[in-house]
């Protein structure tokens, strides 16, 4: 399955695609955690890409379609992904048709996940996120059993810089600025989905499981 998750920062993206890929085994391609890895490494990429996301500003198209050009044809996401952050702007989701087509491959689900600017305010301020791979927390929503550490791998949880407060009503404009039109641009097509993400983890899960289910079998 090649997939898309669309929605704003905090939406539930990232929760999401992990589950999928833990449940389902299809290759979760965040291209949020894919610039914080390059950041900490301190490649060129990284420190292109830092004071961009530190603000909440978008890093720039031709770094960002570059970036998804090179992962999406290693071994793993030859047979799928759900690109999850990407494509946020209209020329990234005009170059990934453009990938797609030259490589003969089709997008089956472009998964919209729906929220009121309210909730991702609380749900990104309790965010904790672990150190080591990226493992997602919410304080109240989804904690750890033992605080400020990770369940998986032990590793100590930080807060993301760019989710303090102001930041984050900065990426929320943004986001209705420079992706809402990407919303738009795939809602005219029949791969399109909307999922009510204000429900628990459990709950979208479902709904997600249930609409790429459904395209599945409308693909066989
Ligand atoms: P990125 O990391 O992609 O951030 P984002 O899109 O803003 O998304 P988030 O990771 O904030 O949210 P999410 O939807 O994944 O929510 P999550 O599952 O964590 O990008 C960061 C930055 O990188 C950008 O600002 C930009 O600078 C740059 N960048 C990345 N891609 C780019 C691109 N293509 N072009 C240009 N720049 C790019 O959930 C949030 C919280 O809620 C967690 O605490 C979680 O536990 C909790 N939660 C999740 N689901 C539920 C639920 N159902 N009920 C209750 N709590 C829940």
């Amino acid at each position: 399955m090649n997939l898309i998750f669309l929605g704003a920062p905090g939406a539930g993206k990232g929760t999401q695609a992990r589950l999928l890929q833990e449940r389902e085994g299809i290759p979760q391609v965040s291209t949020g955690d894919m610039l914080r890895a390059a950041m900490v490494e301190g490649s060129p990429v990284g420190k292109r890409a830092k004071e961009y996301v530190e603000q909440g500003a978008l890093v720039p198209d031709d770094v960002m379609i570059a970036l998804i050009e090179e992962r999406l044809v290693r071994p793993d996401a030859r047979r799928g992904f759900v690109l999850d952050g990407f494509p946020r702007t209209l020329p990234q989701a005009e170059a990934l048709d453009r990938m797609l087509e030259r490589a003969g491959r089709v997008l089956d689900a472009v998964l919209y996940f729906d929220i009121s600017d309210e909730t991702i305010l609380r749900r990104l301020t309790g965010r904790w996120v672990c150190r080591k791979a990226g493992h997602i927390y919410h304080l109240e929503y989804n904690p750890p059993k033992a605080p400020g550490q990770c369940d998986a791998d032990g590793s100590e949880l930080y807060q993301r810089v760019d989710d303090r407060p102001e930041t984050v009503r900065h990426r929320l404009d943004v986001y209705h600025r420079e992706t809402q039109p990407v919303v738009e641009f795939y809602r005219r097509r029949g791969v399109f989905a909307t999922i009510d993400a204000e429900g628990d983890i459990e709950d979208v899960s479902r709904k997600v499981l249930g609409t790429i289910r459904a395209r599945m079998e409308l693909r066989a």
